[in-house]
């Protein structure tokens, strides 16, 4: 997979959201603990975490951007990348992953030319993949929003996600 992303939009953040954060951040920093609370204010404020906010919020409270970005990471509440309006995620819990998620995945991320965790620059579709969704015995499954596909094959993809670009 490529290292660079040309897909990714660039981040847009505005004069009036940075206002908003380091108001909120105003309102907690001194309260023990709250870190999480203001990452929590920075992505409601931004639809996610990337790293000038996750930075902003460093140099605002003095807490390193590797704690804030081990926090991000680790809390799957937190996304590092702005959310589609389409939101895909391929199961690879172990059913699916036997039945050949990892060859869905890569169709999809082929499709869309994003990787798992990322989202297309036009906003339409962001990819992730999840555990088990206790629908084993339609192996592989894809989500797209709260449509579920089962018996997913590579060459369905581009149909389905086609159908979602067109609402
Ligand atoms: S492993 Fe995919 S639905 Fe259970």
């Amino acid at each position: 997979m490529s290292m660079t992303h040309p897909q990714i939009a660039p981040f847009g953040g505005t004069p009036e959201q940075k206002a908003q954060l380091m108001a909120a951040i105003a309102a907690c920093k001194d309260i023990p603990g709250s870190l999480m609370t203001i990452m929590q204010h920075a992505q409601e404020i931004y639809g996610y975490l990337p790293i000038q906010v996750q930075t902003m919020i460093s140099d605002a409270t003095g807490h390193p951007v590797e704690e804030i970005y081990s926090i991000a990471t680790f809390y799957s509440m937190f996304n590092l990348f702005p959310q589609g309006r389409h939101h895909i995620s391929v199961c690879m819990g172990t059913t699916c992953y036997v039945k050949g998620a990892r060859n869905i995945l890569n169709r999809v991320s082929e499709v869309l030319g994003i990787s798992g965790g990322e989202c297309t620059s036009d906003g339409l579709f962001s990819l992730d993949v999840c555990r088990c969704v206790g629908a084993c015995g339609l192996a592989p499954v894809l989500l797209v929003d709260d449509d579920v596909y089962g018996h997913v094959e590579v060459d369905q993809i581009e149909g389905i996600l086609q159908k979602y670009r067109n609402l």
